[in-house]
């Protein structure tokens, strides 16, 4: 660990002021040092009282999200053992993508204060101002047929699904394939990019974008988007977020690994699914159809009622769903 974290500790130990000296014993450094490091402190955002005689204390961790608070938060075995970090980003999916390539672990995470050229799917995009929500890929290295890859969509889609409802208490719902939404708006997309060798899967980068702390949205935007905290009327701290998004993923991820099929977690998909029972306008084959939700196929497969009663069966990957809620 960083010696500033190692400093943040022991602050978050100490109820009261402690000695600039007396952490310098701790840790086998100067005064000097040690003032210099919560300085580094102060400017990724810890709010820290330094007084003369008395030492230093932490009165507000704020909404940090950085390696130190996220590794604390999470329960994982090896999502997020290995942690990429930037202030500013293009892409978290593109960033982990080169981290990929060098031989990063299975699980490495990559996390971001910023994304300027944030990727969605069909060609748009998104962005994500500080302090706004989280923006963060994950590679995974699975051993299984590249076929089933499309459905790690629909899992991340249950975990954040999932963490939003216990951990905000927010009435979501999942837009399948990769969209969730609250009350007809979408607070979280989800895009995820399998770069294959020969037959087989080199890697996954599983991208989510997550609208946590946004009080308004622009023009464009507003009718479509909302935030956890528009929706619920809370503030969530965004490294207890990821935290509960990637602790839920993990359990199960490796799930879907042991069984290599997602029959296991139908009936919870289609209990979280918004499409079933409902309208939807989908492109598919490059013309648009106006089908009704029927049922989720137990490979993942979204079932749809044409009007003239037949029914069609959409592949996540193949199709892109609009205007469920007009
Ligand atoms: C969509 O709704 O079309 C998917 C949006 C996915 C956005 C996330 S933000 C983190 C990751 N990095 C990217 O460039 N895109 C994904």
């Amino acid at each position: 660990m960083m010696v500033r974290y190692k400093i943040l500790e022991i602050l978050k130990e100490q109820p009261g002021f402690i000695s600039g000296s007396n952490i310098g014993e701790k840790l086998n450094i100067s005064r000097a040092a040690v003032a210099k490091h919560i300085d580094v402190l102060r400017e990724e955002g810890y709010e820290i009282s330094s007084v003369q005689n008395r030492g230093h204390k932490l009165i507000a961790e704020g909404d940090i999200l950085n390696p130190n608070e996220v590794d604390r938060a999470l329960t994982t075995k090896f999502i997020g053992r290995e942690i990429f970090s930037q202030r500013q980003v293009k892409s978290t999916n593109d960033l982990l993508k080169s981290n990929a390539e060098k031989g990063c672990k299975d699980g490495a995470l990559c996390i971001c204060e910023e994304q300027r050229l944030g990727r969605g799917r069909r060609g748009r995009s998104w962005t994500l101002e500080p302090k706004a929500g989280i923006a963060f890929s994950i590679v995974l290295r699975p051993d299984f047929a590249p076929e089933l890859a499309p459905n790690l969509t629909l899992l991340m889609g249950l975990a954040v699904n999932k963490a939003l409802r216990s951990l905000c208490g927010a009435e979501s719902k999942i837009k399948w394939p990769n969209d969730i939404i609250i009350n007809g708006k979408k607070v979280c997309g989800i895009l995820v990019e399998m770069i294959t060798e020969e037959r087989d899967i080199k890697y996954v980068i599983c991208g989510v974008g997550i609208n946590v702390s946004n009080k308004e949205f622009p023009e464009d935007l507003k009718n479509i988007a909302t935030s956890i905290y528009i929706e619920t009327g809370k503030a969530f701290l965004r490294k207890d977020v990821l935290a509960a998004v990637l602790n839920n993923f993990e359990e199960l991820y490796i799930a879907y690994c042991e069984n290599v099929s997602f029959a296991p977690f139908l009936e919870e998909y289609k209990a979280s699914c918004i499409n079933i029972g409902r309208e939807l306008k989908a492109v598919y084959d490059n013309k648009e159809i106006i089908a009704a939700g029927e049922d989720i196929a137990a490979d993942g497969s979204l079932i749809v009622r044409q009007n003239d009663g037949s029914l069609l069966t959409l592949r996540s990957g193949e199709v892109s769903i609009r205007g469920v809620f007009q």
